[in-house]
């Protein structure tokens, strides 16, 4: 008969912050898709304007709540630290070998936290999120004038005699054509970074949720409760307890 234990393993921080994230993230995805498309869409530039804001005032929620966790993972509980979210660090890859080894014996290590395979998968969906922040709050600017860049890029474009401060998007005859066509260049890649971003957190963000799902099956332990209780329900004894 298999002995089943309760262990914590997910604070309230780390969990208010998940499901936000995931609830901004599809979000935000879903208003860049129809930004990607807005040719398609036939919009307005007014209604692309719309379409851009909506998806920056939530992206400033989501940019907020990444702040709030990579700042969390150097003052909250052990399990949401840096040290116990990173790979790497001493023993990391001796971990991964008898990791893969018991699930190849059909015996998967259990963990109350991350297994390494899952410390892998976070610490690239997070620098994936930041790359996005970083470039969406740029793009934020360049293309609504909108904090925290907008006041500074609107200064640059505005035409002579222009009050910067009445800037409108979309609007050339407002803009100095050479500063405009600088700053076009200064968010080129800005842009190329935001857009690939996006379709590799869709891959990312999918594997993330299958790696869950067949974890899962596999192994048990209710990972997805346990991002809403904070506990993990395991019937052996886990590797990372302490
Ligand atoms: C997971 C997070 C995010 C995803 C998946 C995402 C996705 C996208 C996509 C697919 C586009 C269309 C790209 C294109 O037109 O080539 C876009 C555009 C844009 N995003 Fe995001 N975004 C995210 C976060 C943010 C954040 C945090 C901000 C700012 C606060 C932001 C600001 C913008 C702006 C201003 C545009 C318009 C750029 C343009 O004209 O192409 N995004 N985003």
């Amino acid at each position: 008969m298999s002995n089943l234990t309760t262990y914590f393993a997910w604070d309230r921080s780390v969990r208010i912050f998940h499901w936000i994230n995931f609830v901004c993230v599809i979000a935000l995805i879903a208003v860049g898709l129809a930004i990607l498309n807005d040719d398609a869409l036939d919009l307005t530039n007014d209604g692309k304007v719309v379409l851009k804001t909506i998806h920056v005032l939530i992206g400033y929620v989501f940019a907020v709540n990444l702040a709030f966790r990579l700042l969390w993972a150097f003052i909250g509980g052990p399990r949401s630290r840096w040290r116990a979210i990173l790979p790497g660090g001493r023993g990391y890859l001796g971990e991964v070998r008898n990791y893969l080894a018991s699930i190849r014996m059909g015996q998967p290590r259990q963990y109350v936290g991350h297994n390494p395979l899952g410390k892998l998968s976070v610490a690239i969906l997070l620098l994936l999120l930041l790359s996005q922040a970083v470039s969406g709050l740029v793009l934020a600017g360049t293309d609504l004038f909108f904090p925290p860049l907008g006041a500074w890029i609107a200064g640059w474009v505005a035409a002579p005699g222009i009050d910067s401060t009445t800037l409108v998007p979309y609007s050339r005859e407002m803009y100095d054509a050479a500063a405009f066509d600088a700053m076009r260049a200064f968010r080129k890649p800005f842009a190329t970074v935001h857009t690939y971003g996006f379709y590799v957190i869709l891959v990312f963000g999918i594997l993330h949720i299958l790696a869950v799902v067949i974890t899962e099956i596999r192994e048990g332990g209710g990972l997805v409760s346990a991002m809403i209780t904070g506990r993990k329900t395991l019937d052996g004894t886990p590797a990372d307890r302490h």
